[in-house]
């Protein structure tokens, strides 16, 4: 057995679990209005199956003044059917289902919130909505919600719940000097703002018996100006420990506002980002274990942080979303999908849609988890393109029992180039690992060719995937070779090249665009960022434009919005603003394009001329983001 440490048993609340690992609290949508889907159901059940110990439900409204369409209505007795078929779907695969108790107070991510309750009269710090203030007897019901809701849970077959007192939601704005201002038995010092949180623990274990476990998460920093740093962390746990201990602790920084993304580190920061403040809040925590959580990049990391003793259990979101079998692979020393910590899925949800992932085509569908199916008969397929789409599809295609050949100029294509860029390096994991599992599968691998209509022709393909990817088209009046893509490759090759006054004009938003910004940067003496949008990174997930926004500004990067770029050449460009049409010259020795993307598509005709059945994937069908083409991929190896 590998990772000795992370695979031995722990007992919490009396109950036994059989390793360390819990598969953290991620919103999915996938529920139905208000309840639990079969959807949800089957994607905790393989993260279950896949050998969590522990299998933590996203938020659920704990009670009504909480209720959201998007949240299981955990308060309400309608909801119990499903949950109870949930618990025995986790309990099914030897996992403790534990139900994730959420309010959001007045933390909104979009407009204002109408109708929000909080500790105090403060905006939130992303939607400035100013909630109602929640009056003494008000408070004392919220206590009742949530106890009532931890006993349904119980009943339901759920071994415990986890209370959300981080990311700013209420039980935060209760802890926080700065959300909360109020002067009774439930505001002041460290013991009154932790009030609310300690009656909501003692409820629940009051309701729930000594045998329930209960978990607290909550900031050890909220990055919040004057809020929660560690010192103020420490005296709330105290606080929190002395009075209602509850069975585990998991720390998880950021709040509702510009340091929101500090709860789901991306590639662009370091991994285990969090370990000092495990260790800093050791003490205060006194008896109670530690979960550690945040960017845990493989097993040999959880077992170094259960190895220091900087915690007792390790929880992991995105890792065990990228591949739900990561704990009994790290058991039996197998290979891993990597998460890349790109937060593609956080974006997808806060999108409004199901959530998705770039590495795990398959995530919240039947197949998540699932081993591949044998096609009926074995075909003889070409995959042209060797990009994150094309990578994909000849491995599906080829893990399917179809011999399959792969043409391409190189393994990963253009995430290739993207993985070079600063702080991009998580991406080139992914890369290696789908080309180990093609060398795996048996794929034929024709890397360093272009294929033509003749090198398909000729192996006599029953099916062909075209994965050609996309190229940057300059718009009409731009100088030839300026396009962002040929620059990077060209800084790449020339480590020494350096620039005056660089410019990058952004038709693209995608966050290449921005990784790329920050080699521009790091090779010029001042780089301009000029965008016709009223900002940049408007695409972007918002945890993932929060960094991309902070990078820049440290980098000194000047962003010019409302402005395109009229004319350029001889040093000088021509910036025009979008609305008012006025004009500017400046310096520029560098002009890089991040230019719209055209599907580079031409094979399809022809190939489909010549009779042969052709689907067009990723890129070369529509420019996206990764998620998009190794879905594709993988849904044309499916459909063979
Ligand atoms: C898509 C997504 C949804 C999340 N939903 C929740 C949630 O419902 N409740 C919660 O406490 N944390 C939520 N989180 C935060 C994770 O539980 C976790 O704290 C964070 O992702 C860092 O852990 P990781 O590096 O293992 O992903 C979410 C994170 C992501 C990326
Ligand atoms: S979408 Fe990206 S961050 Fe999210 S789990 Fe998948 S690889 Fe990781």
């Amino acid at each position: 057995m590998m990772h000795a440490r992370l695979h031995s048993p722990l007992e919490l609340a009396g109950r036994r679990l059989r390793n360390r690992i819990g598969f953290a609290a991620m919103s999915s949508r996938f529920g139905e209005p208000y309840r639990v889907s079969d959807r949800m159901i089957a994607h905790l059940a393989s993260r279950a199956a896949g050998g969590a110990a522990l299998v933590l439900t996203e938020a659920m409204a704990a009670a009504p003044s909480a209720a959201t369409p998007v949240r299981v209505s955990v308060f309400d007795e309608g909801a119990f059917a499903g949950l109870a078929r949930l618990a025995e779907a986790v309990g099914r695969h030897g996992a403790l289902a534990i139900g994730q108790l959420w309010h959001g107070g007045s933390a909104h991510h979009g407009p204002r919130g109408l109708d929000s309750v909080g500790a105090s009269a403060v905006p939130d710090g992303m939607s400035w909505t100013v909630p109602r203030v929640l009056s003494h007897a008000e408070i004392e019901g919220l206590v009742g919600d949530y106890a009532d809701s931890a006993a349904r849970l119980r009943r339901a077959g759920f071994a415990g719940v986890e209370v959300s007192a981080a990311h700013g939601f209420l039980p935060l704005q209760f802890l926080s000097p700065v959300t909360n201002r109020r002067d009774d038995r439930w505001g002041g010092d460290a013991q009154g703002r932790s009030a609310f949180v300690r009656t909501i623990l003692r409820a629940i274990r009051a309701a729930c018996g000594p045998d329930f476990i209960i978990g607290l998460k909550m900031p050890a920093e909220d990055g919040v100006p004057g809020s929660i740093d560690a010192e103020e962390a420490d005296r709330l746990v105290r606080a929190i420990v002395a009075d209602a201990p509850p069975d585990w602790l998991c720390f998880s920084q950021g709040s509702h506002g510009w340091s929101l993304h500090w709860h789901a580190p991306d590639m662009h920061d370091p991994v285990v980002p969090y370990r000092h403040l495990w260790r800093r809040l050791r003490r205060a925590a006194g008896p109670v274990p530690i979960a550690a959580i945040g960017r845990i990049p493989d097993p040999a990391a959880a077992e170094a942080i259960l190895a220091a003793g900087d915690a007792e259990l390790v929880m992991l979101a995105r890792p065990l979303l990228a591949d739900p079998h990561w704990p009994e692979k790290s058991r039996e020393g197998r290979a891993i999908t990597p998460c890349i910590a790109c937060n593609a899925c956080w974006g997808e949800i806060h999108r409004g849609v199901p959530m998705g992932c770039s590495v795990n085509p398959h995530a919240g569908t039947p197949a998540d988890g699932a081993p591949p199916t044998r096609a009926a008969r074995s075909k003889r397929v070409v995959v042209v393109g060797a990009g994150m789409a094309g990578l994909q599809a000849a491995v599906g295609a080829a893990e399917r029992g179809h011999a399959v050949t792969l043409f391409g100029t190189g393994l990963g294509g253009a995430a290739a180039l993207h993985a070079r860029l600063p702080g991009c390096a998580d991406i080139a994991p992914a890369i290696t690992h789908l080309a180990d599992r093609a060398q795996a599968a048996e794929v034929a691998l024709r890397i360093g060719t272009l294929a033509s209509a003749a090198d398909v022709l000729a192996l006599a393909p029953d099916a062909v995937v075209l994965a050609t990817g996309a190229e940057m088209a300059l718009p009409a009046g731009l100088p030839p070779g300026t396009d962002l893509r040929s620059i990077v490759a060209a800084l790449l090759a020339d480590p020494t090249r350096r620039f005056r006054r660089a410019l990058l004009l952004d038709l693209d938003a995608t966050p290449g665009t921005y990784d790329a910004a920050e080699l521009l940067a790091a090779r010029s003496d001042h780089l301009l960022l000029v965008t016709p949008r009223e900002t940049i990174a408007r695409d972007s997930p918002l945890l993932v434009a929060q960094g991309i926004h902070r990078r820049l500004a440290a980098l000194r990067v000047a962003l010019r919005p409302f402005h395109e770029v009229a004319r350029a050449g001889s040093g000088r460009a021509l910036l025009r603003h979008v609305l008012t049409g006025a004009e500017e010259e400046v310096e520029a020795d560098l002009l890089a394009v991040s230019a719209p993307r055209r599907p580079r598509d031409g094979l399809a005709e022809t190939l489909r001329r010549a009779g042969l059945p052709v689907r067009v994937v990723g890129d070369a069908l529509a420019p996206r983001l990764m998620l998009s083409a190794v879905r594709e991929g993988q849904a044309a190896a499916d459909a063979l």
